[in-house]
């Protein structure tokens, strides 16, 4: 959510931030801005509506030079995207420019009193408020630009990233963080600062993560510097990045999201690895073996995510459920945090986020360390907040996900989940040693299954083509299927903007059969397993209404198949493995249509990757 680059150094200031900009719309994408600071301390902001490339435009016939510079790549919360309102922020007399991710909850209040002292304000953001809040603190205190950023960020209520030059000082900027993320890079005689590495990693592998209330001063020629809001210097803690610039590219596929679904065998292995040893016969997952007791003395396990990390984490609680026997509550993070969530002693909670720092699941996590529980984060970005904020975890492992919409992460968290389900059940008792070792082997065989169910490819671009007009969509399933079904959904609505709604395949009769017509497609997500039977009737409620069923089954099937328009077979697993593999064909179909839709598939109107706000 908004992206925030900074630099400086002997480089091309405005290549480097450009890049980095490009690197880091996938965070938002309504208006894109930088500031440049020249060596004699002149200071420009340049600034547009839309995609980073509109900036790039604009800037074709200005002065770029620069000793140091900020910017930043929005997701509109404060003010419509436009001109004005995107980022960098000048102070009113234009000594100072800001970039911020996050928001200021108490703005209102701070910018009544900054109007009351004759401030001006050009913009309807947060933002603007706090670096004319700098800038007041400044003049009024007489004092340097680091002690008025701290004294402002006193005053603040709410999460930020911000970065701040000012003019007639182009060798250094001030960042600081509160529950957004900042990463610094350091580099030879220069610096980089960024909301996550991915600005930063082909040019230094030394990062520092700023933590929480924690103020960088980054002058030219000077070791970087860490202060608190409270003015004490923390030592810095210098960690090495194991991104690679490969990962960061498309690879010769046309969008990333396409890499990403095709990637999926290779990153199934990655977050397999390691981790089923003994030639398939155990389940390794330091974060639960270092805590055993934890999880075979809890009572219940509760688990909190939004969006897709909520659909692995239906999924988690049935796999749970039925390979460790012990109840689990699966809550959307921003619900829990303010339904007066009940925890008692012995519960765990299990946090899921591919980015690691949405900012709902963050604030779940503090009110169930508040309440005592032991939390256990399932993240994919190392070093992010929700690793840090857990008291253990696992990495799913699957390199950076940087289409929008996920992919290969969720099905690395449906397998960490798998994993960690078969540990906690080995734990406890309520698995076989013969069992683990028979799951073991079938999680292996896995990344080749997926590798099979890509060759689906061809025949769903051309089922893609049928369906590309349909208004509206029905996801069913039931079981493992119901969670798959609620994701194809929620894949198909993003990045193809067509209503689609996942339902229980059960429950359809309760209500959404009204809505059955030859219009309304349904996707029926029927792979064999203990409930196929039951699925054979809904299938049949649907065709018998006029709908048109694309249905997703196991190879060999021969009752579906004889029922439903369209049949994608995937290979037999067991049913607690179905959701990777049936999930697969629904991230195909989704992509399709919106690419037939002509749709921006990487960054879909309106949404973000990484949602750092409420
Ligand atoms: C859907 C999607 C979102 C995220 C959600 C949570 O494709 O990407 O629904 O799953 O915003 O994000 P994380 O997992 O980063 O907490």
């Amino acid at each position: 959510m908004c992206g925030i680059v900074g630099y400086i150094g002997d480089r091309n200031v405005y290549d480097v931030l450009i890049k980095g900009l490009h690197r880091l719309e996938y965070r938002g994408y309504d208006s894109a801005g930088v500031a440049l600071e020249t060596p004699e301390g002149v200071l420009n902001v340049y600034k547009a509506k839309g995609k980073v490339s509109n900036l790039e435009n604009f800037c074709k016939d200005k002065d770029l030079q620069a000793s140091c510079g900020i910017a930043h790549t929005r997701w509109a919360t404060h003010g419509e995207p436009s001109d004005v309102n995107a980022h960098p922020h000048f102070s009113d007399d234009r000594k100072l420019a800001i970039v911020h991710n996050g928001t200021i909850e108490n703005y209102q209040i701070l910018k009544d009193a900054l109007i009351q002292h004759g401030c001006r304000f050009h913009s309807e953001t947060d933002t603007e408020v706090l670096v004319q809040l700098i800038e007041y603190i400044k003049l009024k205190n007489n004092c340097q630009l680091i002690d008025a950023v701290r004294e402002a960020l006193n005053q603040v209520q709410g999460a930020y990233a911000i970065a701040v030059i000012e003019a007639g000082n182009p060798h250094q900027i001030i960042a600081a963080r509160k529950s957004s993320p900042l990463v610094i890079g350091i580099g030879n005689d220069e610096f980089f600062l960024a909301s996550d590495a991915t600005p930063i990693v082909e040019f230094t592998k030394e990062v520092v993560y700023v933590k929480d209330n924690e103020i960088a001063i980054l002058r030219r020629g000077e070791p970087m510097k860490l202060v608190t809001l409270s003015n004490e210097e923390v030592s810095i803690d210098v960690t090495a990045l194991e991104l690679s610039i490969s990962q960061l590219e498309k690879g010769g596929y046309p969008h990333f999201m396409l890499k990403e679904i095709f990637e999926q065998p290779v990153t199934l292995r990655d977050c397999i690895r390691g981790r089923v040893i003994e030639g398939g016969k155990s389940i390794l997952l330091n974060g639960v073996r270092d805590h055993k007791d934890k999880f075979i003395n809890a009572k219940r396990i509760v688990i909190v995510a939004c969006g897709t990390s909520w659909h692995a984490a239906l999924i988690g609680k049935y796999l749970i459920q039925e390979m460790c026997d012990v109840p689990v509550n699966v809550e959307y993070a921003s619900e829990f945090r303010y339904n007066h969530p009940v925890l008692e002693e012995g519960d765990v909670v299990i946090a899921i986020s591919q980015s690691g720092e949405t900012a709902d699941t963050l604030a779940a996590i503090e009110i169930a360390r508040d309440k005592g529980a032991f939390v256990y984060g399932i993240s994919n970005v190392v070093g992010s907040s929700i690793p840090r904020a857990t008291h253990s975890g696992t990495y799913i492992h699957v390199g950076p996900e940087i289409g929008v919409a996920s992919t290969k992460a969720f099905t690395g968290q449906v397998m960490v989940l798998t994993l960690l389900a078969i540990a906690v059940g080995e734990l406890r008792g309520t698995l076989t040693k013969e069992q683990i070792a028979e799951y073991g082997k079938e999680i292996n065989a896995i990344p080749d299954l997926v590798k099979q169910v890509l060759k689906l490819d061809e025949q769903i671009k051309h089922l893609s083509a049928i369906y590309t007009y349909a208004r509206n969509f029905l996801y069913l399933g039931r079981g493992y299927s119901y969670p798959a079904a609620l994701e194809g959904a929620l894949k198909l609505k993003e990045i193809s903007y067509i209503h689609a709604e996942g339902y229980p395949a059960a429950e359809m009769k309760h209500g959404p059969i009204a809505l059955i017509d030859a219009e309304m497609p349904s996707v029926i997500v029927a792979p064999y397993d203990h409930l196929y039977e039951k699925i054979v009737s809904n299938v049949q409620q649907v065709k018998s209404r006029g709908g048109s069923i694309i249905a997703i089954v196991t190879e060999g099937d021969t009752v579906i198949s004889n029922i439903a328009d369209h049949v994608l077979e995937v290979p037999k697993v067991p049913e607690w493995l179905t959701p990777i593999i049936t999930s697969i064909p629904m991230q195909l179909l989704s992509y399709y249509i919106a690419i037939n839709k002509g749709k921006d598939v990487d960054m879909p109107r309106n949404l973000a990757k990484s949602v750092t706000v409420e």
